[in-house]
């Protein structure tokens, strides 16, 4: 397994890119599920897509096991999200591609997610609470969207120009 960089603002670039489907899962998407677990593990997080490392395949992981609990992570390729409940919840969202910066997000509370495994094989898996909101989030990532276009223009605007200006400062 080998540590990958996390791509954060203000490089949107990549992170505005539309992921392409996984044609088959294979010990070469194995290795990236593999590399992304590490990544998140050590950020630490819970939850990332292959976009963030700057591969644009239809690719996430996610461990919402809490610490000093035995890890849970699930490997998806190919997501979709075949059933949204119309009840929302909120959550204070944060995001590794995002460091440091969190707001609430309303979405669904629930959903059902349609995807390959591990195996290769087709899966579909009901969720709610925090699993529900951080599907939800690194599917978005597969579309270029990121949690932040969910909140106001306004608070939108004002953290990507803190991203910037860091950079200008060189502290990034
Ligand atoms: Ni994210």
């Amino acid at each position: 397994m080998t540590l990958r960089s996390i791509i954060t603002l203000p490089d949107e670039k990549i992170l505005r890119e539309v992921s392409k489907p996984v044609g088959a899962v294979d010990n070469a998407t194995r290795r990236l599920w593999d590399d992304m677990l590490e990544t998140m593990y050590e950020a630490p997080g819970i939850g990332l897509a292959a976009i963030q490392i700057g591969v644009p395949q239809r690719l996430l992981v996610v461990d919402l096991a809490k610490e000093g609990e035995e890890a849970k992570p699930l490997f998806v390729a190919n997501p979709e999200i075949t059933w949204s409940s119309e009840q929302q919840s909120d959550y204070e969202e944060g995001c590794l591609s995002i460091p440091d910066y969190y707001e609430m997000v309303t979405r669904p509370a629930e959903i059902r997610m349609r995807y390959l495994d591990r195996q290769g094989e087709a899966k579909e898996i009901e969720a709610q609470g925090l699993l529900a909101t951080c599907l939800q989030h690194e599917i978005d990532h597969l579309d270029g969207i990121l949690f932040i276009d969910h909140i106001s223009k306004l608070k939108r605007d004002r953290v990507l120009k803190k991203f910037m200006k860091a950079q200008k400062l060189g502290k990034l």
